[in-house]
This record gives C-alpha cells, sequence and structure tokens, in this order.
C-alpha cells in the first residue's frame, strides 16, 4: 500500500452516502510528496465530497484516509495545521480591505507584524491587487474576491493545498495569476490536489490526472498518457500546391502501415494516425525533402483532455453496459 512517506495524500476505499447516493463508492488515491494532482469528474462524480473528507471537514462513512502523514478522522487538528484550502478559511471580512485582510490572516498564522505585512505585499502582487489594497472588500468584484480569498489560503506555504475549481469565475488573467501562483507553492514543496472542469487547466498544472465518476477512479495517469490511450497522436502534413498532394498521401502512407492518409476538403492537408508519432514525423519530413516537396506545415497532433474526458466519461461509455475499469 502506499507509504504515507513518500505520499502526502493517501485515501484507501473512501465510502460517502447522502440518503441512498452514493457519492463516493470505495475511492483510492495516492498524491506523491510535492505532486500537483488534478481530480477530475463530471459534475456529481465526488470530487467535492472527495476534498471535503480529506481536508476533515466531512467523515467518510468507510475507508482511511490520511494527509500529510496524519489520519484525518484521528488527527483531523494536525492535518488543518498542514493544509490550505480555497474556501475552508474564514471568509474575508468585508469591511476591512484587501491588505487590511492579508495582513490579518497573516497574524492568525502567527506570522509577526513585519512578516505579515511583508506575506501581504507579495500577495497583493501576486494576485493584481495591488491597486484596489486599501478599498473595502465590499467593493470588489466576484473575480477580485476569489483572488483574494485564494490569496488568504496561500500565505503560508501550506504542505499540502486542496483547491476545489480555484479558477471558476476568473477571467483569463485571473486564472493565470492562480496557475502562477500554485507553481510557486509546488516550487516550495506544497502538493496540490486541484478539481477543476476547465481541462486546459489540468492539463497545465497537473503532473498526473485522476478521472473519477460515480465516486469511482476510471483512470490515472499523466495528461500525456491519457491522450495517448484514448486516440493516440495524428501525423498532419500541409502542402502549399495541390501538385504535391499524391506525392504528400504517399510517404503518409509509408508511416501508416496501411491506414489511409485523408485528406481535407482544402485539399492542401493529409493526416493519418499514427502509432509512433516521432519516428513517423522524422521519416515523412524525410521522404518529402527527397522529393522535393515544399510542406507548409508538418507536425504531430495529439488529442485534447477535452476528447479524453468525453471518450471516458461520456455517453458512450453510459451505452456501454459493464464497461468501467
Ligand atoms: N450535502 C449533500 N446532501 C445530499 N447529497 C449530496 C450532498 N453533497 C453532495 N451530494 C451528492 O453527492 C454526489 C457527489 O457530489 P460532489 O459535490 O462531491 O460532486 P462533484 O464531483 O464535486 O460535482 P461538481 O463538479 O458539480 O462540483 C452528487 O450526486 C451530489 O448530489
Ligand atoms: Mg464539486
Amino acid at each position: 500500500m502506499a507509504s504515507e512517506s513518500e505520499f502526502s495524500v493517501v485515501a484507501e476505499g473512501l465510502r460517502k452516502r447522502y440518503g441512498d447516493k452514493t457519492a463516493l463508492d470505495g475511492l483510492d488515491l495516492a498524491v506523491p510528496r510535492g505532486a500537483v494532482y488534478g481530480l477530475l469528474g463530471p459534475n456529481g462524480a465526488g470530487k467535492t465530497t472527495c476534498v471535503r473528507i480529506l481536508s476533515t471537514l466531512l467523515r467518510a462513512d468507510s475507508g482511511h484516509a490520511s494527509v500529510g502523514g496524519h489520519d484525518v478522522r484521528r488527527e483531523p487538528r494536525k492535518v488543518r495545521r498542514r493544509i490550505g484550502m480555497t474556501g475552508q478559511n474564514p471568509a474575508v471580512d468585508e469591511i476591512l480591505t484587501a491588505r487590511e485582510n492579508l495582513r490579518m490572516f497573516g497574524r492568525l498564522f502567527h506570522l509577526d507584524h513585519a512578516m505579515a505585512r511583508r506575506r501581504a505585499e507579495e500577495l497583493l502582487s501576486e494576485f493584481s491587487l495591488v491597486e484596489a489594497a486599501d478599498k473595502q472588500v465590499k467593493t470588489y468584484s466576484g473575480g477580485m474576491r476569489r483572488r483574494l480569498d485564494l490569496a488568504a489560503s496561500m500565505i503560508l506555504a501550506p504542505e499540502v493545498l486542496f483547491l476545489d475549481e480555484p479558477t471558476t469565475g476568473l477571467d483569463p488573467r485571473g486564472r493565470s495569476e492562480v496557475w502562477d501562483a500554485v507553481r510557486g507553492l509546488t516550487a516550495l514543496g506544497t502538493t496540490v490536489l486541484l478539481t477543476t472542469h476547465y481541462l486546459d487547466e489540468a492539463d497545465k498544472l497537473s503532473d498526473r490526472i485522476v478521472l473519477i465518476d460515480n465516486g469511482r477512479k476510471i483512470t490515472e495517469d499523466t495528461p500525456a498518457g491519457l491522450k495517448r490511450a484514448v486516440g493516440g497522436d495524428r501525423i498532419e502534413v500541409v502542402v502549399s500546391v495541390p501538385a504535391d498532394v499524391p506525392a504528400a498521401v504517399k510517404a503518409v502512407a509509408r508511416v501508416t502501415r496501411g491506414v489511409g492518409p485523408e485528406t481535407d476538403e482544402e485539399g492542401l492537408r493529409v493526416h493519418a494516425p499514427v502509432s509512433d508519432g516521432v519516428a513517423a514525423l522524422t521519416e515523412v519530413a524525410r521522404t518529402l525533402q527527397e522529393n522535393g516537396v515544399v510542406c507548409e506545415d508538418i507536425g504531430l497532433r495529439r488529442p485534447t483532455l477535452d476528447e479524453v474526458f468525453l471518450r471516458l466519461t461520456g455517453k458512450d461509455k453510459e451505452t456501454e453496459k459493464g464497461t468501467d475499469a
């Protein structure tokens, strides 16, 4: 079983029911120290339930979980001291300004006055709140408030940070600020478990992705591994003149073992699935060059995480009964 010195977050067989609704149905999870794990799944899959159990806000019916080496059920206070969580911190004070709030949280986390001030300034600048720093929080937009909430959860680099949909409702700049802040914390050694419905976010931030549905893990892999498993790479060649299309088709066909290359409507783009993408790319590029074919573009296309998500949790799975792995 997962050793607790190697893993910051360990869950084994977590179950949770609400009445006759099963929210978690034997969930296993092991997040290595310092890693960023993305917990993905459709609405109602059990992500928030899992995060709430791990952060001691909710009790599992059965199963075992530990965070930072401490049992969430038996040592909740030790766990709480080691974690940060969006939404868990006492809501930021509406009457105070952002600067005052962050200094206050710093003091609550036992920083001395000078440290609390310094940390507040750092976080204000990291989350682009400098200009609004002296305005009362009640005048803030939803996105600004969320950024302040996140900043407050990052006062101290926690051992483990739980982020349940940290960027929902943020504009692109706000999202990228959150990503930078998360990366900053991981550089300091923080382990992160994050849920999100933005798959580009999961792709960018996560070392590994755990996909859950109906309270159970469907699969776990790196973002790249998931994409490979679902679709594999496609090689794509775009030539500049129609006369070169047959040569491109021939060159691509050589590396796809009979899986016929397709041409798109405009007729200049030739593409086909390949197993060893890099080797295929090299081979096709060389063949084309030898034949004097000029390419506008040549490259590998990988399926997106959105495609992975839909394939593994989508309707096709529901109709193929009993295919859950
Ligand atoms: N307090 C509650 N009372 C009753 N049922 C609940 C409660 N909290 C969650 N559930 C149910 O448990 C299941 C899992 O919910 P959970 O909130 O963990 O899902 P989620 O993966 O976080 O979904 P979302 O992506 O919508 O946030 C859902 O079917 C939900 O309706
Ligand atoms: Mg949720």
